[in-house]
């Protein structure tokens, strides 16, 4: 055979990894493994196996977590928390640098026990899955040694759960252990019921690199196990990834709990191709974005959209693509394409390419026979709204449409619910820096796909969830403030008194909508009396139409605010300030009719505030990452968009400037429901804003009571997040309803806030969603 014969085939002789040490390791624990509590491997209790799905062979029995495994397992994590949280990052340092440094060591038995269980090509595990987790390890260990800089004022959250898909299971693991230990907490991990060996190998090593008993523990089992362990009450945060389904159920399981709670769930990610694209790279990186690991991947580029002129020639040159992919057994290193996870994955795959219309295509390859294998796929003739363009299909099935313009590729990128990643594709580099920052995505590679690094932030926005994997951005979502928690006080409402004192004629207030003022739909209003009976005005109340009119005023206004330059919203803020500064003895005087105190130092306070977001404006700066890649790996801050408010009983005016300036510095339009006692100063507030040239429904202000708006703001699927500053029952509620499109929650508990400080790092992060932007330099 000569060589042009070789190339001209592309056949290739097997070329296996051995399977005979991980098998060995497997025979070593008698081929049953308990849980790994406190420190070591528990006697099993009911079992499940767990196998092979390129042959069906059974690999291992694992135990079935039940009840009194999770029980020990949180109670070994807190006997272990008081200790780790106080050892020193430096010392914490060490053992993560260990952790790295014994996974680079066992990284081949690592990776063939994950192709294994999991049925991904070894060439994914052996080159991708490892180094990254040993990588995340390395940098966390720096990160523990720098926390005493990095994190200030913060402490760890104690107990943390981690809930693991069977995607990625080490990797995964790896993601939440590395941040959650760095910051000196303690954690209980439940890996998926498919793939459970790898955490239990690491496990092993964890005794190894020096780490305490009971500060990593490993509770194997299904769904039920999970659910468990996420509503154990001696858990204090849960890191989830997994579906989209699983992590709405978790929000509302957690909800009003006071567990802090991140979640990365699905995703139907496009991959966009212009024509001016560099088609032979574009190809290359497609087949990396949706056949990587099968294409069950979360951020897997499964929608294609191709420029309109170059769509015949680049899905012709496509399919010629996919039909020299090899499948076949994952252990063979020369393998593109593994096995789907096990057979309910397939039949689901199957089922949905098969009723999901379109014209299928699928190149002509024999499939391995005994084990659960799917075809690359083909799917194109679908319309934006049909299933398969919608639904995460989660296998190797790449859906296919076209796009005229760059607006239209926008609008097509953003028609999903899900917001986890996307893929642009051009030679113009003008052209893909002015498409990154218009996709509704956590991460946009630019000329190139599924990117990852310890160091740059991953996640999603929309129903991908929230909250940022890696990075400094990360790492905040694995500590709290060490602020003693005092509780604020519940709004109340007031009786009126027996004899109130009327004097002059009575004002009643309006609403503040879209720039106008308004009347409340329900044309109820309540008055509003001083501590010595003064009758002070009458607040209105608003009910769920006026929330969704100023919803709806929000959304409008907050594209068009978003586009502002940074200096432009900070003239604003400016000048928010000044006029209020103009007004400040009204306010003060309402303040202290409102109060009984005098409210001057509010009013001065409060001024003080909007300069120091007007300030902070065009200063919260994004970061160009250290990446291990020729190129940028930019972590930019974008507006979140529809930010709902609810605010405390105490300072009434300098929480409603607080809330509000850093929401609209940032680029965000707000509706904010302010305290019972401070409706009538923010009612005030609209003539400061509207002299202001606040843009019409960038603020909004909605007075009522807070159970009810509390609902109807958490509840509207055009609300990007909600933060309370209300009561605890209140927390529970924005929690429990912002379960419907995933929205980011920022609440407190009932705990008061000390309102004197500015508190920046706070309000800016939540503020803001922190995009990552992959530009490759392309050598
Ligand atoms: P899943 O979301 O059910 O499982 C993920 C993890 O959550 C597993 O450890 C599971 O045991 C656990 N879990 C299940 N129910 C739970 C509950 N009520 N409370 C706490 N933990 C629970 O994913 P599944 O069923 O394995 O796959 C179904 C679909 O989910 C896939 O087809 C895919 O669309 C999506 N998926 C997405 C992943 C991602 O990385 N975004 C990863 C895995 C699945």
């Amino acid at each position: 055979m000569s060589v042009r014969d070789i190339f001209a085939s592309m056949d290739y002789g097997p070329a296996p990894e051995s399977a005979t040490e991980a098998l060995d390791w497997i025979k070593g624990h008698g081929g049953r493994f308990g849980c790994f509590v406190d420190g070591r491997f528990q006697h099993e209790g009911a079992v499940f196996e767990t196998r092979n799905p390129a042959t069906g062979a059974v690999l291992a029995e694992v135990t079935q977590g039940a009840g009194a495994d999770v029980e020990a397992a949180v109670a070994a994590a807190r006997r272990a928390f008081g200790r780790w949280s106080k050892t020193s990052g430096a010392e914490r340092a060490r053992v993560l640098y260990a952790l790295g440094r014994l996974v680079q060591k066992n990284a081949r038995l690592f990776a063939v026990l994950e192709t294994l269980d999991n049925g991904k090509p070894i060439r994914e595990s052996r080159d991708i899955d490892l180094p990254l987790v040993a990588r995340h390890f390395g940098y966390h260990a720096g990160l523990a040694q720098l926390i005493e800089e990095e994190a200030p004022g913060m402490v760890p959250h104690g107990v943390c759960a981690a809930v693991i898909p069977w995607n990625f299971p080490l990797l995964m693991l790896a993601w939440k252990v590395a941040p959650a230990l760095a910051a000196g907490n303690t954690v209980v991990v439940k890996p998926a019921e498919q793939t459970p060996l790898t955490a239990l190998l690491f496990a092993e090593i964890a005794r190894e690199a020096g780490l305490p008993k009971g500060v990593l523990n490993i509770v194997t089992g299904d769904g039920e196990t999970g659910a468990a362990l996420v509503a154990h009450p001696g858990v204090d945060k849960v890191a989830f990834t997994g579906s989209t389904e699983v992590g709405r159920a978790i929000r509302r399981a957690t909800a009003g709990t006071g567990k802090a709670l991140t979640l990365e769930l699905g995703g139907k990610s496009p991959f966009i191709v212009f024509d001016d694209a560099d088609v032979d790279s574009a190809i290359e990186g497609l087949v990396d974005a949706i056949w990587f690991n099968q294409g069950q991947v979360c951020c897997a580029g499964s929608r294609l959209l191709v420029q309109e002129g170059l769509a015949p020639r680049f899905v012709d040159k496509l399919k010629r693509r996919m039909a020299g992919l090899r499948l076949g057994n994952p252990l063979d290193k020369c393998i593109d394409i593994g096995a789907i996870i096990d057979r309910v994955q397939h039949d689901r795959i199957a089922a949905m390419v098969a009723g999901g219309g379109g014209v299928v295509w699928q190149p002509d390859c024999a499939l391995p026979e005994g084990g659960c294998f799917f075809p690359p796929t083909l799917v194109t003739g679908l319309s934006p709204a049909d299933p398969l363009m919608q639904e995460e299909i989660f296998g190797p099935v790449l859906v296919a449409t076209t796009f005229r313009t760059p607006a239209e590729a926008v609008e097509l990128a953003n028609n999903s619910r899900y917001g986890l990643a996307a893929s642009v594709w051009s030679e113009n580099v003008n052209l893909a820096l002015d498409i990154a920052p218009k996709l509704r995505a956590g991460v946009v590679w630019v000329n190139g796909t599924n990117m990852f690094d310890a160091a740059a932030g991953f996640g999603g926005v929309k129903e991908s969830g929230f909250g940022r994997e890696g990075g400094r951005e990360g790492l905040r979502h694995w500590l709290k403030p060490a602020a003693k928690a005092v509780a604020a006080r519940a709004p109340v409402d007031t009786p009126p008194p027996e004899q109130p004192l009327v004097e002059g004629i009575d004002r009643t207030a309006k609403l503040y909508v879209g720039g106008k003022q308004a009347r409340p739909d329900g044309g109820y209003c309540r008055a509003v009396f001083g501590p010595r009976g003064k009758l002070l005005g009458h607040a209105p109340i608003g009910n769920r139409k006026d929330i969704r009119n100023a919803v709806e005023a929000a959304q409008a206004a907050q594209k068009g605010w978003a586009k502002a330059t940074a200096w432009n919203r900070a003239q604003v803020v400016y000048y928010i300030a000044e006029n209020l500064s103009a007004r400040g003895a009204e306010f003060a005087a309402r303040i202290t009719a409102l109060t009984g105190r005098d409210g001057t130092a509010e009013v001065q306070a409060s001024i003080d505030r909007l300069f120091t977001w007007a300030a902070l404006a065009d200063k919260h700066e994004g970061r160009a990452k250290p990446v291990p890649m020729r190129g940028l790996a930019l972590a930019m801050p974008e507006p979140v968009g529809v930010i709902g408010a609810l605010l405390p009983e105490e300072a009434p005016l300098l929480a409603l400037v607080s809330v509000m300036g850093a929401a609209i510095a940032m680029g965000n339009a707000c509706v904010i429901v302010p305290g019972q006692a401070g409706a009538l100063v923010a009612c005030d507030l609209w003539q400061v804003l509207e002299t202001s040239d606040v843009p019409g429904g960038v603020v909004n202000i909605i007075t009522g009571p807070h159970g009810d708006l509390a609902k109807a703001l958490a509840g509207h699927m055009d609300v990007e997040a909600v933060w309370s500053f209300s009561g605890a029952d209140i927390s529970g509620i924005v929690e429990a309803e912002s379960a419907g499109n995933l929205k980011r929650t920022w609440v407190n508990y009932g705990r008061a806030r000390d309102w004197s400080r500015a508190d920046a790092a706070a309000f800016l992060a939540e503020a803001t969603e922190m995009k990552t932007v992959w530009v490759p330099y392309g050598e």
